[in-house]
């Protein structure tokens, strides 16, 4: 090839070399700014402006590494600053980022043992050593995927073929189907009905009560009601925790109907099964160890970079229920059940090397890193509760079962006025860049809601939130007529 080709310079070990300091070089920079706040959560730009601003340097700026990642890094959300305390995305831990620099380098597909030997045998030994923190013993199995949504929807698909009368993975079924799942679940669980067609009807969404748990004593008359009407309930899904509040379901009680009923019982972990590495908080899943299958981001309370979900089964035999794809160029025979060809138990064909920023972790810092990082946040949740409650104007939505904390800025001014408050005391502190929180809706009513992630936040940031929020509400009902002529 000729020297100066640009296939050559890509590939060029030295200039990778270069290239890669200097990432490293930002990132250590970026990582100890964020850190030290000594810059700000999030620089709010519009969508247009940000667009506008990509397009511009697309259309007329050299490219240049270092001033290409300075822009990035000014322009993104700072989730290692302690200030960030908005959505449910893990801090990650650098190793575990460089792991994924490892990945995407050596880009081994996975769908077959032959282009994953060794994120196959990675794989393999975090799931059969997690396995058992969730009560499963030396039948439990499970994979990894891409994400908690995907990881629901290949959990139900696992579900249907296990439960379903009709066989409908070769021949599509005549009889309607269902789930039943509380109100308050995240939308993928709908989401994954819809996508296997089952519709409106196939998801039955059960009640909450006032904390927004599952009202367990309904699970009997819904589904007596769903088979009056013609509808074979398959499964129920417990939250561990809701997205919203976070709250926990009551396993147990789930786990203890699905046996009585024979249904599947599948665990939405995604946030919340974390808790099995904390001792503190691992009452709050009890009854886990019932579930015929559980998922977990460990890219949300687990401290590894998106996207990395783990699928747990309690019977390994039944992940190799999911899927029953021929696909000669890749295996001989799809009923073997063969460890190693992680393609036929996922929905990928090609999968990221994710096992990789697991292991990684497990092995340079023990389940110790886990065990310490979820208690802690879990702890400063219910100690964020407890200023809030104790801060005058302030009212919290309903006692955290763990780092997921919502409330809401509520002086004495009319309800429909308080909603137009929270909404713009949002808006404006998202746009002031140092903190980042966003909010939510609970049972009509708007709430600010906070996802304590990073490990270093502390008690005294969360307080400086709350004064903040005091400061910008004082401003908005001075200014606004129509609060200061009520406060
Ligand atoms: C309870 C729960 N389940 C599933 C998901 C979806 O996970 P992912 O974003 O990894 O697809 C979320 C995301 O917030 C969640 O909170």
């Amino acid at each position: 090839m000729n020297k100066n080709s640009i296939l050559e310079q890509a590939f060029d070990p030295q200039s990778f070399k270069w290239q890669a300091e200097q990432v490293v070089h930002v990132l250590v920079d970026y990582l100890q700014n964020a850190q030290s706040e000594a810059i700000i959560t999030n620089h709010y730009q519009s969508p247009e402006d940000s667009l506008a601003y990509w397009q511009k340097h697309f259309d007329h700026i050299p490219f240049d590494l270092n001033h290409f990642l300075e822009m990035v890094l000014d322009r993104s959300m700072h989730l290692h600053h302690p200030k960030y305390v908005g959505h449910q995305v893990g801090v990650a831990v650098p190793l575990s980022a460089l792991m994924s620099l490892v990945s995407s380098m050596l880009n081994n597909g996975m769908a077959v043992y032959e282009v994953g030997q060794v994120s196959s045998a990675l794989e393999r030994i975090v799931i059969k050593e997690l396995a058992p923190y969730f009560g499963y013993g030396e039948q439990a199995d499970g994979v990894l995927t891409s994400g908690g949504t995907l990881g629901n929807l290949t959990a139900l698909l696992t579900a249907r073929a296990c439960k379903a009368k009709e066989s409908v993975w070769e021949s599509g079924h005549t009889q309607k189907l269902a789930i039943m799942v509380s109100e308050e679940a995240h939308y993928c669980v709908d989401r994954a009905v819809r996508t296997m067609g089952w519709g409106e009807e196939g998801v039955i969404k059960v009640p909450t009560d006032a904390e927004f748990r599952m009202r367990t004593e309904l699970l009997t008359p819904y589904f007596l009601e769903a088979q009056q009407k013609g509808i074979q309930v398959i499964a129920v899904v417990g939250s561990a925790c809701t997205t919203s509040t976070g709250t926990f379901d009551d396993l147990k009680a789930i786990g203890a109907f699905c046996k009585a009923q024979d249904l599947w019982f599948h665990v939405d972990g995604a946030h919340g099964a974390a808790a099995v590495f904390s001792p503190e908080y691992q009452p709050l899943v009890d009854g886990i160890e019932m579930a015929d299958s559980v998922v977990m981001d460990f890219h949300k309370m687990l401290l590894i970079p998106a996207l990395t979900t783990g699928v747990f089964y309690k019977d390994g035999k039944d992940s190799y229920r999911t899927f029953h794809q021929k696909a000669h160029y890749l295996w001989n025979n799809q009923e073997e059940a063969e460890w190693f060809n992680y393609g036929k138990r996922t929905f990928e064909c090609t999968k990221l090397m994710m096992s990789l920023k697991v292991y990684a972790l497990m092995k340079a810092y023990g389940i110790q890193l886990w065990e310490e990082y979820v208690t802690r946040m879990f702890n400063l949740g219910k100690e964020f509760a407890q200023l809030i409650r104790h801060t005058p104007n302030f009212e919290l939505a309903v006692e955290p079962d763990c780092n997921i904390v919502c409330f809401r800025y509520a002086p004495t001014i009319p309800t429909q006025d308080l909603e137009e408050l929270n909404n713009q005391i949002h808006l404006n502190l998202y746009e002031k860049g140092e903190f980042y929180f966003v909010k939510t809706k609970l049972k009509g009513k708007t709430y600010l809601r906070t996802t304590l992630m990073n490990p270093f936040t502390s008690i005294t940031h969360l307080q400086a939130l709350l004064e903040q929020i005091e400061e910008e509400g004082l401003k908005l009902t001075q200014t606004i007529d129509r609060y200061s002529s009520i406060s």
